[in-house]
């Protein structure tokens, strides 16, 4: 099933989505702030595509779409939990947005609340954890204002632009999230 927040949905990623993903990856803007700085081209896009099937259901990565208007949706962008460890409970997870006319609009924010309400209520997860480089500060700054907790720094982790940049680990937990988000049962 499809997940929806204020103003998005996640849903699975089709094979038409790919030559998007191209695009959006070959824009440095968004490209510097993920795991792969490289030229991404639609076979590498189509590969990934294929290991993402393999994975198990609650690790494959995830389509986001933005409602353009009544049952109208823009596919946008792309966000999901990997590493998923059933034992403790916990999932790392990451978000972006292609085109950068939609940030800095609380499309993240919607994003990941929604991610959260996926993660917490329905894969039962206690703590989900993200990395970002010290450099991004629109990411920091939507993770600080969703909720997450800084809980420690690797220390020159990342090259970035000819200088080596600090990592930053943040997490929330189920009761973190819970007690911000879920009203009191009455
Ligand atoms: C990071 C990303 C997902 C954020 O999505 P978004 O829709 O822009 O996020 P939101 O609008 O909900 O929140 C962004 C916040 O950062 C603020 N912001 C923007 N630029 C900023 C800057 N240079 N420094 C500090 N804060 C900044 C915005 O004002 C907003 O805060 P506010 O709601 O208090 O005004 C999106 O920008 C993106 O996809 N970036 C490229 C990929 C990426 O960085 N992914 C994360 C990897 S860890």
């Amino acid at each position: 099933m499809d997940y929806y927040g204020e103003k998005i949905r996640l849903r699975a990623i089709e094979r038409e989505d790919l030559p998007r993903y191209v695009a959006w990856f070959a824009d440095a803007a968004v490209s510097e702030n993920l795991a792969s700085q490289m030229p991404m081209s639609l076979a590498q896009e189509e590969r990934w595509y294929e290991e993402n099937l393999k994975q198990p259901i609650e690790q494959q990565a995830l389509a986001v779409d933005l409602r353009t208007g009544r049952g109208k949706w823009e596919h946008i962008g792309g966000t999901g939990f990997h590493l998923v460890d059933k034992r403790n409970r916990l999932a790392e997870c990451g978000v972006f947005i292609g085109p950068r006319k939609h940030w800095n609009k609380g499309l993240g924010r919607d994003i990941l609340l929604t991610l959260l309400r996926y993660g917490f209520e329905t894969l039962n997860l206690n703590r989900v954890q993200l990395r970002v480089m010290a450099f991004n500060e629109r990411a920091i700054r939507l993770y600080e204002k969703t909720g997450f907790v800084r809980e420690g720094s690797m220390r020159e982790a990342h090259f970035h632009q000819g200088r080596y940049w600090d990592m930053h680990f943040y997490a929330i937990l189920r009761r973190e999230w819970e007690a911000r988000y879920v009203a009191p049962k009455e």
